[in-house]
């Protein structure tokens, strides 16, 4: 099938396909199918029987998805929706009994970063949006860059964009709101600081204002649980992140669920519920892509993928 330039390259394709296991029958769900590259490998993979449910929040990438797809007809279900209600979908889908795999990548796509008007994007002068979600009511990165406190548009930039310059860059955005396009606000922050290394300065504040206007963080701590559970046993989570934000927060989730025990250290005697181990943690470190990948789409360049495997009671 031929793969128009605006569908968003797949980062990491192998190594998903590995980590998830696709087997015909199999039940999978892309939470954040994006335009349907890790969805089209999976059903591939998955073939004849395997079926799929994609989630997303942007209609204009479920559309695509939508025509890229289309060739496996019954065999997929896409939903414009957010993978926050993940249990209510996998309810209304008929799978509340289990699925056999979970996908989330957490990224922004290339459609989203391409498209200036939807204002992700330092490299294309557009308006401060930056909602996955366009046709939300939430704010945009201009509502909050126009209207936070100095204070706590310095708190999140540090907090969101791990930027050291957090402090220097809200005080230079409040001098000069009201501030309308992704290129006014990249050009007062590249007043301000030169940023990480091989970046554009105003790689991190993007990154702080889209977490914060999406809300990614406190998303993705509501889904992992539901999509623990609606795994069968056997059934895995696969997760690419592209910071070290939500990476940290995959990680100690996973290394809880394959913890088991959590009472303090022996003489006391274990009473807690979990003292087998609920899960196994595929790789003990992130999976990275290889320079090779990396040459042929830069986007990749920070991505990193985790996997956690449920076990079945008897295996526990
Ligand atoms: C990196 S892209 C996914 C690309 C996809 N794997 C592909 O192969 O085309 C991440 C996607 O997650 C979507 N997204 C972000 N937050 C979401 C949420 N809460 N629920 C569902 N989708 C979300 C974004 O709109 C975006 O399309």
């Amino acid at each position: 099938m031929a793969v128009r330039s605006e569908y968003h390259v797949p980062v990491m394709v192998d190594t998903v396909l590995t980590f998830l296991a696709p087997k015909p029958g199999g039940r999978y769900v892309d939470a954040t199918v994006g335009t349907g590259g890790h969805a089209e490998a999976i059903l591939r993979a998955s073939a004849p029987s395997g079926q799929l449910l994609g989630l997303d929040v942007d209609s204009q990438a479920l559309a695509l998805a939508r025509q890229r797809l289309a060739p496996f007809g019954a065999r997929v279900r896409l939903v414009h929706g957010s993978y926050v209600h993940l249990s209510d979908y996998l309810r209304a889908q008929g799978w509340a009994d289990g699925v056999d795999g979970v996908l989330l990548d957490l990224g922004v796509s290339s459609l989203q970063l391409d498209r200036a008007e939807r204002g992700f994007s330092f490299r294309h002068d557009g308006p401060l949006d930056m909602r996955f979600d366009p046709e939300s009511e939430g704010p945009t990165a201009a509502d909050l860059v126009n209207t936070l406190p100095e204070a706590e548009l310095a708190d999140l930039i540090w907090r969101y964009g791990e930027e050291r310059r957090a402090r220097a860059i809200a005080r230079a955005i409040v001098r000069h709101r009201p501030i309308h396009t992704t290129g006014e606000l990249a050009q007062i922050i590249a007043r301000v600081t030169r940023g990480p290394r091989g970046r554009h300065p105003a790689t991190r504040t993007f990154q702080a204002l889209r977490i914060a206007v999406n809300q990614e963080l406190r998303n993705l701590e509501q889904v992992l649980p539901q999509a623990w559970q609606a795994l069968r046993p056997g059934g895995r989570l696969v997760v690419i992140a592209f910071h070290s934000l939500e990476d940290r927060l995959v990680k100690h989730t996973f290394r809880a669920w394959a913890k088991g025990c959590s009472c303090p250290p022996p003489p006391a005697p274990c009473d807690c519920a979990h003292a087998r181990p609920k899960a196994r943690v595929l790789k003990p470190f992130p999976a990275w892509p290889t320079e090779d990948e990396v040459a042929r789409n830069p986007r990749a360049r920070s991505a990193r993928v985790r996997a956690i495997e449920k076990l079945a009671e008897e295996d526990a």
